[in-house]
């Protein structure tokens, strides 16, 4: 979603503004602006539609705006179409207070209707400038920009991160947050606030992550943080361990391809440490082997790719728990009222741990008395913080909208868990446990070696990138898999994309097929290969074009049928997904190469969905 910046220090504010707004660009992207203060200046506000570049030529690198406090925001537009006037800063009608904002303010049309009355003009059609034009009035009743940000929170409803700047109000900045993430960083020339981290790494790791109701004042010697009452607070620092060249393409095209290639190591991170004398350690969480074996019902919950991990833990965890595992998108699951009590283990999955569904329904399930447990790769974000666990996928930064190595890292950790559950359980042959665990070792290694190859991938995209229709059918863990493929294709090249659970097919979808269609066709999981192949000929029968994934064992049987073949290594068949979607992500990101996509950053999507 759209991405929150703001310097208070002995700087220039405005090149150090942009610098953030870049490297949080993929947030969320048809607009940007920043303003400004300074003593001499008042308030500067330059925004624009477009890309951070149209803002940056605009200002000639920021040097037009003069001043050491200022806020910066790129914006996904919910409330008015993207342009010039709704992007922000929002500036209230006397010029005096500047604001970005993230979330969503519910009751903003009734505070807008009672502010026209009393004579206030509004220029965009935002949620937004509402909240920037009832903060001008409220000033003006009590001269206390505090007091009046006060007021304003205590009248609206829904969800924010707010950076605000008041040209009365010199060298401070005040932010405030709900249900929307905001960090506050200690940096040696100025403090910031940043609604990500990576916004803010290049100047500071040493940062403070405010909870729902907190207001903090931000100057350049220090960042005081209240509650809801005004009362101070004492805030507990931590220190980012991501290295900043983490969030630079390094000589890469693009950062999905970057962390394409980024995988074998991101897996090698997050399971090497929670391995230890042949075991799944999982330190970090307190699930007892009482506690599980009283558990009643499984929930996996997430949403997009965190959701199709979801889909292929629940075949898996099914085979080891022997117990049943339901997946469930958050957004579903929220308003379903779900059958979750005290004896329901939720896990929710989440790469960024800010997704608002999720963690509406993680929220949901803990009010139901729900023990959970988050599976999340941005550390300290909201979701890891609320759950009664976490485990952190150490994935780094991800910064390519379509995830990868996000996805790869959750779904070994899933495994890991999973595994780590059959065994309190005892419901794991140990024989089996062995042969999973030493599999889960080398796959970095395999994985690198099908990645030396990528060129084959390189090849068939070239051959398929205008196809304008594509269906990716399989079963069972190649259907769970074949959903992300799918996902990805059809997010970054804007191919129409369905997968379908290949004895799906005969029910509708094969009406679709006709002569030339491509079929990716997913043969990875040993034990349905044969009934898999069978649909794989049936699609052939009506003229479809087969691209197929397979193992080097069924290498040769699917050649024979298939008009495109790429062989993955083999492994055990729970951790077969974690091969076969490498060519997936990797056809996706070439067969959009090739039909000159923005990759990194697709149209209408963002990388972190904080609204509803
Ligand atoms: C967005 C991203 C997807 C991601 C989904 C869930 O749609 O573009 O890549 O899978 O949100 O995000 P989460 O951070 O909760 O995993």
């Amino acid at each position: 979603m759209c991405g929150i910046i703001g310097f208070s220090g002995r700087e220039q504010a405005a090149p150090i503004l942009l610098d953030g707004l870049e490297r949080m660009e993929y947030r969320g992207y048809d607009s940007a602006g920043i303003a400004v203060r300074s003593e001499t200046k008042g308030l500067q506000v330059k925004k624009t539609k477009g890309r951070l570049r149209v803002l940056s030529d605009l200002t000639h690198g920021g040097a037009d705006l003069e001043g050491t406090l200022g806020i910066g925001h790129t914006r996904w537009a919910t409330h008015g179409e993207p342009n010039d006037i709704n992007a922000h800063p929002h500036v209230s009608e006397n010029g005096q207070i500047a604001l970005v904002h993230n979330g969503i303010i519910e009751n903003y049309l009734e505070i807008k209707e009672q502010l026209q009355r009393r004579g206030v003009t509004f220029t965009s059609d935002t949620d937004s400038e509402v909240v920037a034009q009832l903060l001008e009035y409220h000033y003006n009743e009590c001269h206390n920009m505090l007091e009046a940000v006060g007021r304003v929170l205590r009248r609206i409803e829904g969800s924010y991160a707010f950076g605000i700047i008041c040209s009365d109000f010199p060298n401070a900045l005040i932010a405030a947050r709900k249900d929307s993430p905001l960090i506050l960083g200690y940096g040696e020339n100025g403090n910031f606030i940043a609604s990500d981290v990576t916004a803010i790494i290049k100047y500071t790791r040493d940062v403070v992550y405010m909870e729902d109701g907190e207001i903090a004042v931000v100057t350049p010697e220090s960042i005081d943080v209240f509650d809801s009452e005004m009362n101070p607070l004492e805030k507990q620092h931590s220190q980012v361990d991501w290295d900043v060249s983490a969030a630079e393409k390094g000589g890469y095209a693009h950062f999905m391809f970057k962390e394409i290639m980024e995988q074998p190591e991101a897996i090698a991170k997050t399971v090497s440490p929670r391995i230890r004398d042949g075991r799944v350690v999982l330190d970090d969480i307190t699930l007892t082997a009482d506690y599980v074996r009283d558990i009643s019902r499984i929930f996996i919950i997430a949403c997009g790719s965190s959701y199709h991990v979801g889909m292929v833990s629940k075949y898996n965890w099914e085979r080891l728990l022997r117990r049943p595992v339901q997946v469930d998108l958050a957004s579903e699951f929220r308003y379903s009222d779900p059958l979750v009590d005290e004896k329901s283990l939720v896990v929710v999955i989440s790469q960024s741990g800010e997704t608002l569904d999720t963690m509406a329904a993680m929220r949901e399930a803990k009010r139901r008395g729900a023990r959970t447990l988050a599976v999340v790769n941005v550390v300290g974000s909201s979701i890891a913080r609320e759950a009664d666990d976490v485990l952190y996928t150490w994935a780094g930064p991800e910064i390519a909208v379509a995830t990868t190595k996000a996805y790869s890292t959750q779904l070994v950790l899933m495994d890991l868990i999973g595994l780590y559950l059959a065994d309190l359980l005892g419901t794991v042959e140990k024989s089996e446990y062995d042969a999973i665990l030493a599999e889960v070792q080398v796959l970095p290694e395999k994985m690198s070696h099908f990645l030396e190859h990528f060129e084959d991938v390189q090849y068939f995209a070239s051959r398929y990138f205008n196809h304008n229709s594509i269906f990716f059918i399989g079963r069972n863990l190649d259907y769970a898999m074949g959903l992300e493929g799918s996902l990805k294709l059809k997010e970054i090249s804007y191919i129409h994309s369905e997968a379908y659970a290949s004895g799906e097919l005969k029910h509708g979808t094969i009406s679709l097929i006709e002569p030339g269609t491509l079929v990716v066709a997913l043969g990875t999981y040993a034990a349905l290969f044969d009934k898999a192949m069978s649909n794989v000929v049936e699609v052939k029968a009506r003229g479809a074009e087969v691209l197929a994934v397979t193992t080097e064992t069924f290498k040769e049987k699917m050649e024979k049928t298939a008009d495109s073949t790429i062989v993955v290594p083999d492994t055990h068949p729970i951790l077969q997904p974690s091969l076969g979607v490498v060519p997936l992500q990797l056809f996706a990101y070439y067969v959009a190469l090739q039909r000159g996509c923005d990759i990194d950053k697709p149209r209408n999507l963002a990388k972190s969905v904080t609204v509803e």
